[in-house]
């Protein structure tokens, strides 16, 4: 797994109790999945299905700087599953797991459609070519 997109915990992402407020990082883990989504399928007619159970390991404060992990687990027919990690990016200490989140490939009409992939193709190739995520 590859922890691409970083973020730097500001006061307007916080919850009353002074930690990281759990919809702000859902929405980012839900756009950087989607996004990943795209990306692999090569179509931008995706759409979040199914989020396994969340695990909030533990908590992030105001100046830590955390990274979004996200790496394909299964190719369906006209779906792919995603498993998902959240950690501190200084300590690796993890925030946030999430074992399985769905997205299903969708026509123009916004009909399940066979998206035709059985392996990760985009793997920032140009980087290195043996990074598979
Ligand atoms: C996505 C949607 C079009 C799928 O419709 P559907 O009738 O469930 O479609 P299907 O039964 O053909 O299933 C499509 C795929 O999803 C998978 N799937 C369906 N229900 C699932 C579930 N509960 N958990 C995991 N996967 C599921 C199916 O296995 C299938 O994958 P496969 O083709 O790889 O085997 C429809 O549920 C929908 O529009 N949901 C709302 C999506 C949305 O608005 N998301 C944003 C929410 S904030």
């Amino acid at each position: 797994m590859n922890f691409h997109t970083r973020k730097w915990i500001k006061p307007e992402d916080l919850n009353p109790n002074g930690t990281l407020f759990g919809g702000t990082l859902l929405r980012w883990i839900d756009e950087e999945a989607v996004i990943y989504a795209i990306v692999q399928l090569g179509n931008p007619h995706v759409v979040t299905k199914y989020i396994s159970e969340i695990n909030f390991v533990s908590s992030a404060r105001q100046g830590d700087i955390i990274e979004l992990g996200i790496i394909a687990t299964h190719f369906g027919n006209t779906s792919i599953t995603l498993t998902c990690e959240v950690r501190n990016k200084i300590t690796r200490k993890t925030i946030l797991s999430i074992d399985k989140l769905v997205f299903v490939n969708l026509n123009e009409d916004g009909i399940p459609t066979p998206h035709g992939k059985t392996e990760i193709t985009y793997a920032y190739m140009s980087i290195d070519k043996t990074n598979k995520d």
